[in-house]
């Protein structure tokens, strides 16, 4: 019998992840068959779009403890919440204002939906890390005053987050919605170190329980605080969602509220101090923390564990490849990995005894804080000449990427992780852009074919640079 998907993922279930989900390969509470409790929407189980029974005591739990005026699960992931914050916050035709940072799945709303995404300005921390700043917002609000909302990444794949709270009074002064998403930090419902982004003033906030709570991929929320519309929210809620929601997702949803209601408060806090203590033993083998150059108004998610090695990440992600471990993510400084809050010791032992094996001949200096990292992997200005959407459903040619230079790209493409664009649809692609993602991996390339071609927009005269 051939069943080529049972014996790849129990090669998988082996290794020692380090990567999201974040179950640590076990249920939150007893196992049970999958199989067993699989079903359908019936009078007996609820109606996940009209729910009156357990999935609406369950999404009501699941707004308790995020602090929400309501919650409601989604089974597509935190894309399909932020599709559907999106599509609640503006109309076709009207301005977004997005961090150009932002994850992918709010691009692709743009271009579905016909929004015209309006990009506030990244700036780079020490280490190289995008992030956008309260004054960038600012800008971006002042020159696109009738913008409907302003969307916010926190935190990112290091774990790096704003504080909100100004933006969020700037918004609301300006009549715009505050979305958030907050898909890499559902712990903070229930820690007492960081604030979810409700607390600090969002509308709208869609966090991946999968990514960091005891769920099954890919369970996510979206909480809506007091003023939004309900019915409104919830009427678009079926159109970025299959109409056959996965009740094992449901249920898995509940399970790790429910677990972390009652354990995830002292859970994150023992996660932290373990982590601290494997950095004080990283560090004698030369690798350090790679967390410390937050800029004003920003600050570090601790449980995200980020470490930087004298070899770089993209060698250090490989090593611990070949030795069973999977890491969430590497950059050139350092490798990113995401710990369950259950079962978190064996990951974090395996993965000192393999540095320890490895620090025998390297040089004591992490490259941690590194003056010479790229900054510029993200365009500072974007050379959009076609609308967002015009440019996704126009006529496309395939193209090299070095042929690409000064056309018009008919595609959103960039780097996953962490799901960032560095082209979007509509805009020129630069000659240093083109050299850029011809040295990358194919394999994390997303937008370009399987080929490595570039999709571009048919018919358009070559573009002479725009300055950025
Ligand atoms: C910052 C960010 N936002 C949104 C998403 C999408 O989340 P999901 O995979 O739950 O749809 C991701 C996925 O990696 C992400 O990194």
């Amino acid at each position: 019998m051939e069943r080529p998907m049972f014996r790849m993922l129990r090669r998988g279930a082996r290794r020692v992840s380090l990567h999201m989900p974040a179950t640590g390969g076990r249920a939150p509470f007893k196992r049970f068959d999958p199989y067993g409790l699989d079903t359908t929407e019936l009078a007996v189980t609820d109606d996940l779009f009209r729910s009156r029974g357990a999935i609406a005591h369950a999404q009501a739990l699941a707004a308790r403890s995020a602090g929400a005026a309501r919650s409601f699960m989604l089974h597509g992931g935190s894309t399909s919440g932020i599709h559907a914050m999106l599509l609640y916050a503006a109309r076709r035709g009207e301005e977004v204002i997005l961090p150009r940072n932002c994850h992918i799945s709010a691009l692709n709303l743009c271009a579905l939906a016909g929004f015209e995404p309006v990009f506030a300005d990244v700036a780079y921390t020490v280490q190289g890390r995008p992030y956008t700043s309260m004054e960038a917002y600012e800008r971006a609000m002042d020159a696109h005053p009738r913008a409907k909302a302003v969307f916010a990444v926190r935190p990112d794949y290091y774990g790096l987050m704003p504080d909100l709270r100004p933006l969020a009074k700037a918004v609301h002064a300006r009549h715009m919605l505050l979305l958030c998403d907050e898909a890499h930090g559902a712990t903070f419902n229930w820690r007492h170190d960081i604030q979810n982004a409700l607390a600090q003033g969002a509308d709208l906030v869609a966090q991946s329980a999968h990514k960091t709570l005891p769920a099954l991929t890919p369970g996510a929320w979206l909480h809506a605080a007091g003023p939004i519309d309900m019915h409104r929210l919830l009427s678009l809620l079926p159109m970025v969602q299959t109409s056959s929601p996965s009740f094992l997702n449901l249920l898995s949803l509940d399970e790790a509220r429910a677990w972390m209601d009652r354990y995830g408060a002292p859970a994150c806090r023992e996660l932290g101090e373990a982590l601290s203590r494997f950095y004080r033993k990283a560090r004698h083998l030369g690798y350090v923390r790679a967390q410390e150059d937050a800029p004003p108004g920003f600050a570090y998610d601790p449980l995200r564990l980020v470490l930087a090695g004298p070899q770089g990440g993209y060698a250090l992600g490989q090593t611990l490849e070949n030795a069973g471990i999977d890491m969430e993510m590497c950059d050139e400084c350092c490798v990113v990995g995401i710990l369950p809050l259950r079962g978190y010791q064996r990951p974090l032992k395996r993965l000192l005894a393999e540095l320890q094996r490895n620090a025998e001949g390297l040089p004591l200096s992490a490259r941690s804080a590194s003056a010479d990292e790229p900054k510029s992997w993200i365009p500072g200005k974007s050379m959009r000449v076609l609308p967002l959407a015009e440019a996704t459903f126009a006529s496309r040619e395939l193209l090299a990427v070095g042929k690409a230079v000064g056309r018009v790209s008919a595609v959103t493409c960039g780097l996953y992780p962490p799901g960032i664009a560095l082209v979007t649809a509509g805009e020129v692609v630069s000659e240093e852009m083109a050299e850029f993602l011809s040295r990358q991996d194919l394999g994390r390339l997303f937008g370009l074919t399987e080929e490595g071609l570039l999709p571009c927009v048919a018919g358009m005269p070559l573009m002479k640079e725009i300055e950025a």
